[in-house]
Parts: C-alpha cells; structure tokens; sequence
C-alpha cells in the first residue's frame, strides 16, 4: 500500500444525509434575518410608483409624525454613499442605479426608508410618507418607443460562413421564439440587519458570496474591507438573486451608523420584485441549414434582451447553443434593448435557460421537417468537436439520451401529432437536451484534524440549499480517512478562508478541490511523521502518527487555483486571482474558456396531456437523466435535479412577471398571482445519475449541477404540447389560450 494520495473516487458518492436537515426541520437554523441583535431599530423601504421621472417634493412630517419614527433616509441625506461598480459577471452591485433619486430610473426604485422602534410604526410611517414626481411616459419592453440597442461587447462564436452554408442547405429551418420576464421568488426575502462597534461593520444579509459582499459593502460605505464582518449561514433560496450587492444594504448600514443603533430590515414580497435582480424578457430567431440525413451545415443564433438604461447585462446564451452540438458553421450575435427597467441579473441557469429553451424548441421543428426521431437527430448531430475545432474533456450527451429514452419507454411514441389520444385527453411526447458549462474558480480552505480523529473543515462557502456542507464533509472524511460525523464544517462568514462566489454551479467543485487539497497536505506531513518509513507506517493509527509527530492537531490552509485561470489562459483580471478572491473579485474559469470545453449535459423527456376541449395541460410524467463528472452525495443531487425539473415545468407552463406596459410595473408582484407549481402539478418524475468520469475539469472531478437540471425542461414541454396538440407555442409560458383553436 502506497502513501502517495489516491486519485480520487468517481461517482462514489454516498447518499449522506444532509449536515443542516435537522436543524432546517426543526426551525433551529438560523437565518439572516434571525441573527440576535441588541435592541434593533427597524426599516421599512418605501418605493417609487413611477418608473421614470424626477422627484420634485418631500413631505415627511406625516410620517415623522407617527409615534416611535426615529429617522427616515431619502436621496437629501443619504449623499455619504459611494457609487459602486456595476459587476456585470458577479462581485460588485447588482445595478448601477443606487441612488434614492431625485432621478427615478424603474418602478419600485428604493425611494425612502424609515426606521422607527418598531415595524409597525416604520411600515406606518412609509405609507405616509409623500413624495411627490415629475413623470415621464416610461419605455417597458421591446417594441416600447424610446428603448435604445446596444451589442455585446464580447466576443461571440462565429466559426465558417454560416450564411454561405445556410443558402446551400437541403433542409432550412427559421424560426423566432420568445421568453418572459421571471422573477426568483426565494422563500427568504431580502433581508439586512447592520450593526456597528465603534467603526466596525457587522452585517447579517443572505449572500451568496461572502467575500464579494464584504468588498463591497466596505466600498459603499467608504471604508476599508477589513472593517467589514458578514456572516450569511443559511440562504433560503436564492437563485442568482443574492450573489450581488443590491442598494439596500449600504442604506441599512448607513442608518445603523448614524441613530448608533442595530438597524434590521425585510423588504416585503412585491418590493423583492423591483429592488433586487430578475430575468429579464429575450427574443430568438434561429436559423438552421441541414442535409435530409440531419446533419447540420449552419446554425445562427441571435438574441435580444432587456436591460436597463445604464447597465449592459447580458446572459448571452449563445455561447452555450452554438456548442451544444457539432454544427458545421455558426454565426452568433446579442442585442440588448435599453428600457426604464430595473438592471436584470443572475436567474438559475442564466445563459442556457433561454437560450436552449430556443434552441433545442428548433431541434423538435427540424425533427419534424425532415421526418426524423428527435432523439436520432441529436445523435447525428452529437461531436468530439465543437465549430471552432475545441474538444470537449468529456461529453455524455447521448448515454443521457439513451438512459431516459429507455427509462420513459419512447421507443412505443407514434410520431404524428395528436396519434396518442386517450379518451378526452391528447397526449405529447417530447425531449430536449440540458446542458450547463462547468465553472471553477480559486478557493482557499482550512482543515484540522485531531489525533482522536476529529475533523473540522473551514471556508466562506454558502448553504444556499445545495448542501455544500455536507460534500465539504464528506470530502473531508474521505481524504482524512476519519467518519464522516467525526467531520465539523463552518461556512457562511466572511471571516473564514475565501471560496468563489456560489453561482455557475461551481460551488461543489472549487470548494471540494480545495478542501481536497488542504486535507492531502495535511495527511502528507502525517504520513511524513514516520521518516523514510512513512510508507510502511501509512496503515499505523492515527494516534500513533500524531504521536510520532508529538502534536495533537495538525491544521493545513490550501488555495486551489485552476489552471485555466492563469493570466493569459483568461482575461487580463484574474492576474493574481487569490488576491483578487480576497478583494472579492468573482474567478470564474471554465465552460467555453480554457483549452477545453467544460460542460455537464442532460436529456428530459416529459409526457403532457392537453384536454381536447378545455386545454387544460396536465404533466404526468417526466423523466431526466444527468451526467455530471463526480457526483460528490446522490441523495442532494437527486433533490437538486428534482426541483430544477420542476422549476423547469413552472417556466414551461406557468412563470412569468407580467408588466403593464403604460407604466412599466409588474402586476403580479405576489406569490399569489405569480405562478409557480404546485404538488398537484408534479406527479411522476424520475431521475437517472448516468455515471460519469472527469479527471480534468478540476480535482475533484466535478462539474456542478445546480443549474443542470431545469435546463431544456421548457423546451421538452414544448415539443411535447406539438406532439399532443399539433400546435407550436414559440412564447413561454405555455397556456391553455394559447393552445385555443377556431
Ligand atoms: Mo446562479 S443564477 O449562477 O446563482
């Protein structure tokens, strides 16, 4: 037996339960907003209902009036804030719209906040507070008079001339597709508590990015980072909504300086729609040129998103479309509608949500064109190679296939439209792929063990409900050799070792590596303790190496930096990128970057059933199939593919902030109107881990799966409501009236 660390296991991992599963059900886990504060005053916002204007008058004496108000913040006293930078990839604030006016740039922009003793008297006094506006005819959306266009600036993929190869093309395929406005709608709301001692910064807030927060906030207030402390030990919820920061909190912190007082704020449900991020509205128009065997000789995609005036956020899926299969020549591009709209942001699976929901919709229209088994046209159109001629470091697509073909029964689908009839109800068969790059980025972890085998693991990660607690520990216990409850894992404070930001689904793997990293070091100086015969000791009790070693802990602190993040492997940015994670500055590497591309894929097949005379569209079946290199635990990765699944059937049929567009304001601000599934709406669903073995994308050999698995969900209903019904609904949601014939 060798002392040398063992590579390590692929797709072993154990279904272990979850670190927080007893806390969490027994109401013990304490949130952000749960955090004990001493004697805390509290905050109410108060919002503007126009979405484009000036603000001409304050009057606060009705509300200054109410008993138990001790101060209320606009634009005239909140000056002392900073403007900080816009992250248009992560750290930074989520929008460059900040300021408490006079200009008002969307609906629902923060206006005023009062704090009082109590939130009652706060919420009363915001009602009362008057404000008046100068309001002007506000741009809503596309086809809105008054947006103005700009193109993303990055680099985008072109590979041949797709325009030369679409002309020639047997078979053409041109097509538009269109997806709404969705909002996040975490259960946790958006929440800050800030306290002060002396000219220290304490902040409980939900993050998603404990060092991107801390840099941050130091940065509104004007004071140094290491002044700044920021514990988030819970998220409930956050989908990309919480990975910035948002200009709420500088306001909270402000006020808790200057009434020298604990201030804590919950922003109510409808202001979560205007203060934070959300999806933002995109159009598609694809054009496909194939042989009659389906081969595909062309592909262009090009897409339009919504932003806000200042800001050029942009998701810019096609990175991600144009790679998805091996298509002779692409041709890409993405334009952003400037609107009077709040700045969009991060939304679980940014790029490829819309993007492939567009893409792999066309898919099922070629299928349909030339005749062919959807499953058998991605099988053609499966590569070693993307258009430019980069490999990828390994591609699972088709087994996923395979697997869920085989599991859902598809071989018995008649093709045609409408064939699968039961009784009143029309059934719909349909497929789509999933696919999500795999991020890694520098993360930096501490470890210690003790001779009686004890172990605690520490670093800034977020328990945003992926359970990366848990994984930390059981990759932990498995390179320390210890059980896993002899494990203890600290996260969510920025006091800790810095991990990335927890977005891109690149949490499990930077943090795992890392976590790796630090615990084979550590053993290699245990193992070391028995000199030129560490070999042949390697199998002595741990007691015994620490004895040798005349300690009774050891602690190790690794930084994992991947390669591709070296300076000329990426952008000029990730020079330094420890330093640049301790600042704060998200360092994420991978998918379409690198030498390689990295990315984890999925098919879903899903059955809908369309009644023939009410359309009502039921889902009584679907069926997903994963590859993911490592999966680190199979009991939270199945819960993870699970409720992406079913977020994808919500975005399928349900989801969507509707917005009026005389007044640029969302109407179903409220998780009342804003539709999303219910139990009743999910019968079975089944998921399938295809086993799957990476040994480059990072140590670990894990390629993240959080955003995997609601990925092409949208696009499979779709093809499923065609199959059913013969109708081809290209605007998501899917309703019955859209399903509604003369
Ligand atoms: Mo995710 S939308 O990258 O938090």
């Amino acid at each position: 037996m060798s002392a040398a660390a063992p590579k390590p296991k692929q797709n072993q991992g154990e279904p272990a339960p979850r670190y927080d599963a007893r806390l969490k059900v027994t109401g013990e886990a304490r949130y952000a907003s749960d955090m004990p504060v001493n004697n805390p005053a509290f905050a109410f916002l108060v919002t503007s209902p126009i979405a484009r204007g000036t603000i001409t008058s304050i009057d606060l004496n009705a509300a200054k009036a109410v008993p138990g108000v001790l101060d209320i913040f606009t634009h005239e006293n909140t000056g002392d804030l900073k403007e900080v930078k816009f992250g248009s990839s992560g750290g930074g604030a989520t929008t460059s719209i900040q300021d408490l006016g006079p200009k008002i740039q969307h609906d629902g922009q923060i206006v005023a906040m009062v704090v009082a003793d109590t939130f009652e008297a706060a919420r009363e006094a915001a009602y009362k507070v008057k404000i008046g506006y100068d309001a002007e005819a506000p741009s809503a959306s596309f086809e809105a008079p008054g947006t103005s266009e700009s193109t993303v600036k990055k680099k985008l993929p072109n590979a041949g001339d797709a325009d030369k190869a679409f002309e020639d093309a047997e078979v053409k395929l041109d097509v538009a597709y269109s997806t709404p406005t969705e909002h996040h709608n975490a259960i946790e709301l958006f929440t800050t508590t800030a306290a002060w001692d002396n000219d220290e910064l304490t902040v409980y807030e939900p993050s998603q990015f404990m060092y991107g927060a801390k840099n941050t906030i130091a940065a509104k207030l004007g004071i140094k980072p290491d002044k700044v402390h920021v514990a988030s030990h819970f998220v409930g919820g956050a989908f990309g909504s919480k990975a910035q920061l948002t200009p709420r909190t500088g306001l909270v912190a402000l006020a808790a300086k200057k009434l020298n007082r604990p201030v804590k704020l919950v922003a109510t449900r409808d202001q979560g729609f205007t203060i934070a991020t959300y999806r933002a509205e995109t159009r598609h128009v694809i054009k496909i040129g194939a042989a009659r065997d389906g081969k595909i000789a062309s592909f262009h995609h090009h897409g339009w998103e919504v932003t806000s005036r200042p800001d050029d956020y942009s998701v810019a899926g096609v990175e991600d479309s144009a790679r998805l299969y091996g298509f002779g020549t692409v041709k890409t591009g993405v334009t952003l509608i400037h609107a009077d709209r709040n700045t969009p942001g991060f939304m679980r699976s940014p790029p490829v949500v819309p993007y492939i929901y567009a893409l792999e919709s066309a898919m099922d229209e070629l299928a349909v064109k030339l005749n062919m088994d959807p499953v058998e046209l991605r099988r053609v159109n499966d590569a070693t190679k993307d258009a430019t001629g980069k490999e990828w470091t390994s591609r699972s697509l088709m087994r996923c296939y395979d697997e869920a073909a085989t599991a859902f029964g598809w071989s018995k689908r008649t093709p045609q439209p409408g064939s699968m009839r039961d009784g009143d109800w029309l059934i719909g068969w349909g497929c789509a792929s999933a696919v999500y790059p795999t991020h890694i980025g520098a993360a930096t972890a501490r470890v210690r063990l003790s001779s009686d085998g004890r172990a605690r693991v520490q670093l800034a990660a977020h328990e945003i409900g992926t359970g990366i607690m848990t994984v930390a520990a059981q990759m932990a216990a498995e390179r320390l050799g210890v059980p896993l409850d002899q494990v203890q894992v600290e996260v969510g404070d920025s006091r800790l070792p810095p991990v990335p930001v927890a977005g891109g689904s690149n949490q499990t793997a930077s943090c795992c590596s890392v976590v790796m990293k630090a615990c084979d070091a550590l053993m290699a100086k245990l193992n070391a303790a028995g000199g030129e015969n560490a070999a042949a000791n390697a199998g002595n009790s741990l007691e015994g190496k620490f004895a040798r070693l005349g300690v009774e802990t050891l602690e190790e602190y690794a930084e994992f930096v991947p390669p591709a993040a070296e300076p000329n492997a990426v952008t000029g940015l990730f020079t330094n990128p420890i330093k640049k994670l301790y600042e704060g500055v998200p360092t994420l590497v991978g998918g379409s970057t690198g030498k390689k591309l990295m990315y984890a894929y999925g098919a879903e097949f899903i059955e809908v059933r369309v009644h023939a005379l009410t359309r009502e569209i039921r889902v009584p079946r679907a069926v997903g199939a994963f590859a993911a290199g490592r999966i680190m635990n199979t009991r939270t990765a199945h819960s993870q593919y699970m409720g992406a699944m079913i977020w994808g059937i919500g975005s399928a049929l349900h989801e969507a902030s509707e917005i009026d567009p005389r007044n640029a304001r969302y109407v179903n601000d409220n998780l009342a109107d804003y539709l999303v599934p219910v139990n009743a709406d999910i019968q079975q669903l089944d998921i399938i881990l295809v086993p799957e073995e990476d040994h480059e994308v990072n140590p670990a050999g894990v390629k993240g799966i959080g955003e995997l698995g609601n990925v092409g969900t949208a696009a499979a209903v779709a093809n499923a409501v065609y199959h059913a019904t013969g109708i081809r609904v290209r605007e998501l949601p899917i309703r019955a009236e859209k399903l509604l014939t003369a």
